[in-house]
């Protein structure tokens, strides 16, 4: 594989390789993107504290995941339509994340099915569900995901509606994509995409074969989306899930101290202090700069997770100094997928581990679990009230 020094080099050739129409979904943000940049503008505020002259030869970056030991505090969290970044997509990055000791969370709008990724690989993985109007379909979901032994269901709970990204619009997106003039020029000038796409498995939403027709452009996926995500979803629902779900259960996209009080009287195991990547409520503040407050207002009753925006190791560290046990990467590994495959997403693991094992060194810390929030340095800007 090629040397790709950091994540953003992985973009770089993920744009390069993928389609424009696949590339700007991963990219995009809702409406004006204001939360989008906000997750990154915040996270580059957020000062680190330089320490000097600690003895940090034995250090690890090891630490647990609800209860499981992992290599890094990380997670590949759930991507729709990851199968479009490089064929088979969420059977390589599952088979990476494996590789690495990490979890990987395939998505309910997965190309590769449940069963196609548990047949592929030797250990569990977790499954992200969204919840539809159709409650036979979901509880169907949910044994499959049983029977397939995934070890954690990770609802998404900010996704009731779908914010609008407007590239997908101006794109026509579908899926799989349609042979117009302008996607064929794209596709040509893409080949190993388009091989990689070939070859795999499946072309279409795996999970939601017979739900959703072939060819689902984006409007009436917007419909479709509009007539099956579930806008009554309210907390009642996620005692349901959890009545039928045997597992380790994480709530996603948490981004409010209220709803995380009530998240943990629900009994789930964990939380994502999440807005969704700012793909759902433009406007919102930045996932970074809640984190601090939530986490406060959990305590150690429930595990927080904490996603949206991170493309460093620096970045992990900022998030584990404001109370997130784990952090989990949704764009950072889609690069690498599009950039190489199972090569590439294993180079993202790789890049966000080596880059956090440095920070911490260059912090004078040792273990994840003395990573507090004193490894942020005393900036005037860092000590003004929140
Ligand atoms: C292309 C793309 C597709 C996504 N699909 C899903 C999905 O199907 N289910 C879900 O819960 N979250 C989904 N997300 C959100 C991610 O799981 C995660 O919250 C987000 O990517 C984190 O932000 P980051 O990309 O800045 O790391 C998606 C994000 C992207 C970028």
């Amino acid at each position: 594989m090629r040397v790709f020094p950091c994540i953003e080099d992985l973009r770089q050739r993920a744009k390069h390789n993928v389609p424009k129409m696949f590339f700007d979904y991963a990219e995009a943000g809702s409406y004006n993107q204001e939360t989008l940049r906000a997750n990154r503008a915040d996270f580059e505020k957020l000062k680190l504290r330089q320490r000097i002259l600690v003895n940090v030869e034995q250090r690890s970056t090891a630490t647990t995941i609800l209860g499981e030991p992992v290599p890094v505090p990380l997670a590949l969290g759930p991507i729709g339509l990851g199968g479009m970044m490089h064929g088979d997509g969420e059977i390589l990055a599952c088979r990476a994340a494996q590789a690495m000791g990490i979890p990987y969370t395939l998505s309910t709008m997965s190309i590769n099915s449940i069963e196609d990724v548990a047949a592929a690989v030797d250990k569990p993985f977790w499954f992200q569900l969204y919840v539809m109007r159709d409650r036979g379909f979901i509880k169907e979901l949910v044994q499959r995901a049983a029977a397939a032994k995934c070890s954690a269901l990770m609802l998404t709970v900010d996704l009731q509606v779908i914010g609008q990204r407007h590239a997908d619009l101006r794109n026509g997106l579908t899926v799989p994509p349609e042979f117009r003039l302008k996607n064929v020029i794209d596709i040509m000038t893409k080949p190993a995409w388009a091989l990689s796409i070939l070859k795999g498995k499946r072309k279409t939403f795996g999970n939601l074969a017979g739900h959703v027709k072939d060819k689902t452009n984006i409007n009436s996926l917007a419909k479709w989306t509009a007539s099956q995500f579930d806008p009554t979803l309210n907390w009642k629902d996620v005692e349901w899930i959890k009545s039928i779900w045997p597992g380790k259960l994480i709530l996603k996209g948490i981004l409010d101290v209220d709803d995380a009080k009530i998240a943990v009287t629900t009994g789930a195991d964990a939380i994502s202090v999440s807005n969704h990547g700012g793909r759902q409520l433009d406007g919102a503040p930045s996932a970074i700069s809640m984190l601090p407050r939530i986490a406060d207002a959990v305590g150690s009753e429930i595990e927080v997770l904490m996603d949206s925006g991170i493309r460093t190791g620096a970045d992990m560290m900022r998030a584990l100094a404001l109370g997130a046990r784990a952090c989990i990467v949704g764009r950072s590994y889609i690069y690498g997928l599009g950039a190489g495959g199972q090569a590439g997403v294993a180079r993202a693991i790789e890049i966000l581990k080596n880059e956090l094992d440095i920070t911490m060194a260059l912090c004078g810390v040792s273990r994840v679990a003395d990573i507090g929030r004193d490894v942020l340095a005393s900036t005037e800007e860092q000590r003004r009230p929140q």
